[in-house]
């Protein structure tokens, strides 16, 4: 059964691709239980639609939409989503992984530009129209609820994609997602596009407009905003913003926009301007902390003055301004910090607190632990209420994401690191590892710098060609005891991977972060992908 009608649809859906699109941008693959566990804080965010992979390109990505299906697509809970290309071999697959939820959905799609067909598929307009309806029938065969997106629509001739689009509905596609692939149109283009489509496809009223878009021109957020105004009711968006090249359309901000901005908004979808009822289902008071869990996991920092989610978004520094804010906040602020989750907290974490209240606080924080990983960041805490007076929120999610990140099973393991250094010395790092097959090695090494030395080391026992190609130190708060966030890219070949970690010692938390990624490279490394460079469809031609 479709969970939304296209004709019952009265507000905007949120389809949430943190997953599928946001996992391409470089550096950011995640591992099966952090895919689970940002699954189920978009669940708690109130995404409707979770597009949890792409379950042909590898094993991982397969098992990574079945556990999502599984375990996060439940009755009441999201439609969970899995991309395919249209080919039997891509729906079929997505259609066998998303089999455990009880909402689920196929989203297939062909490119329908000119340049993608001339050069990349190498088919005609006619062969695209007919395998676009035969896949998306194809994909019906497993479910009722079928996304058809035409790639590039942006860049397509139009009468061409409305033609794609009616013979995709008329196949049976319920949703009609229309992307802005490489991020090149503007807002009143991409507006008029989508009016274009609302009023040439004889058959839209069978369907859900949908949009999807690139920020390549940082407009991705406008694009959207104003496709809304012109019928499109389904946003396909990520969390940060992440995604391929310069990322997706932010979640966070489309929300807001329409939340803070409702009264403008209303209109469009034919409700008077004063209307409270929410546009979308999201629970704003999650925002922050599904930004910061995706963050944290990913490896993919939020610049400081992002908005909504970005450290300095709420923060006032000119003396007007802070002024203007304790007379009244509304002289400077649009929106309540409170709103996206940032805010007073009840419970005070310290050296004093038990069991009981750590749990309680990380419920507030809305952490969801297993005994065994409580028990864990339990005693980090109590270590770090030793050094330090006041634990912060930020403090909490520090030790909690270091402490429950997924270690690779069978992956190296940091036993010692010791550093010596200083403005006389030459820095010298010893290290101890635990490599997959279990071997405890010791070894040394000199650098440039202590953190320089400490990899070098590393290196020479793990013995993983790689090129260390980012490394960031954080403090998680103000003052000399602050806990310190490192977060690493390294790179082997084309594939980036991220490593994080969190200490108050910034050395063993670098060696930690430094391990994680390996761990991740090594992973991957036990793992093939399919193939996804040359398109199947094309190589048909080419083998016909
Ligand atoms: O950017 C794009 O065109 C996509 C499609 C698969 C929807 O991600
Ligand atoms: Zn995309």
């Amino acid at each position: 059964m479709i969970k939304f009608q296209p004709q019952q649809v009265d507000r905007i859906l949120i389809f949430d691709t943190t997953l599928r699109d946001g996992e391409q941008s470089p550096g950011a693959t995640l591992h099966i239980d952090e895919k689970l566990t940002i699954a189920r804080q978009l669940a708690r965010l109130g995404v409707d639609i979770i597009e949890a992979g792409f379950p042909f390109a590898s094993p991982g990505d397969f098992k990574a939409v079945q556990q999502v299906a599984d375990q996060v697509g439940l009755e009441n809970g999201p439609i969970i989503c899995g991309l395919a290309r249209a080919t039997r071999q891509d729906i079929k697959a997505a259609a066998e992984a998303l089999k455990p939820a009880a909402h689920h959905r196929i989203h297939t799609f062909i490119a329908t530009s000119d340049i993608h067909l001339e050069y990349k598929l190498k088919k005609t307009r006619p062969e695209v129209l007919a395998i676009a309806a035969e896949m998306v029938a194809y994909a019906k065969s497993f479910t009722d609820d079928v996304e058809f997106s035409p790639e590039d629509a942006v860049r397509s001739d139009p009468d061409f994609l409305y033609q794609v689009l009616e013979n995709a509905i008329a196949a049976g596609a319920t949703t009609v997602n229309i992307p802005d692939t490489v991020g090149y149109t503007t807002p009143h283009e991409f507006g008029a596009l989508i009016r274009g489509i609302s009023e040439n496809v004889s058959n839209i009223d069978q369907a859900v407009i949908s949009v999807h878009g690139h920020n390549d021109l940082g407009l991705a957020v406008a694009n959207f905003l104003e496709a809304i105004k012109n019928g499109a009711r389904q946003l396909e968006c990520t969390i940060n913003g992440i995604g391929e090249r310069a990322g997706n359309a932010a979640l966070e901000e489309l929300v807001m926009g329409l939340h803070v901005r409702r009264q403008y908004y209303n209109p469009f979808l034919g409700r008077p301007p004063e209307s409270e009822a929410p546009l979308t289902n999201i629970d704003t008071q999650q925002i922050h902390k599904t930004s910061r869990m995706v963050s944290n996991l990913t490896g993919m920092l939020i610049q400081p003055n992002k908005a909504i989610v970005g450290s300095n978004a709420f923060a006032h520094e000119s003396g007007i301004h802070q002024d203007g804010v304790l007379k009244n906040k509304l002289t400077y602020e649009i929106m309540d910090a409170q709103s996206i989750g940032l805010g007073d907290n009840q419970i005070v974490i310290g050296k004093h607190s038990g069991r009981n209240a750590f749990r309680a606080r990380l419920q507030e924080l809305g952490f969801d632990l297993s005994e065994q990983d409580l028990n864990k960041a339990f005693v980090r805490i109590k270590e770090l209420a030793d050094k330090k007076k006041e634990i912060s929120d930020r403090d909490i999610e520090a030790i909690v994401k270091d402490e429950t990140q997924s270690q690779v099973i069978g992956g190296f393991r940091l036993e010692r690191v010791q550093v010596s250094c200083g403005d006389h010395a030459c820095p010298t790092a010893t290290v101890t590892l635990y490599t997959p097959d279990n071997q405890e090695l010791t070894d040394a090494a000199i650098g440039t710098g202590p953190v320089d030395a400490v990899y070098r080391a590393i290196n020479r026992v793990a013995n993983v060609p790689n090129r260390l190609i980012e490394f960031s130190v954080q403090s998680v708060t103000a003052g000399i005891d602050a806990i310190g966030e490192v977060t690493i890219r390294l790179q082997q070949e084309d594939k980036i991977f991220a490593g994080y970690s969190a200490n108050t010692d910034i050395i063993v938390a670098s060696a930690q972060a430094y391990v994680n990624a390996l761990n991740r490279l090594h992973a991957s490394t036990q793992q093939p992908a399919q193939s996804l460079d040359s398109d199947p469809l094309a190589e048909q031609t080419v083998h016909a």
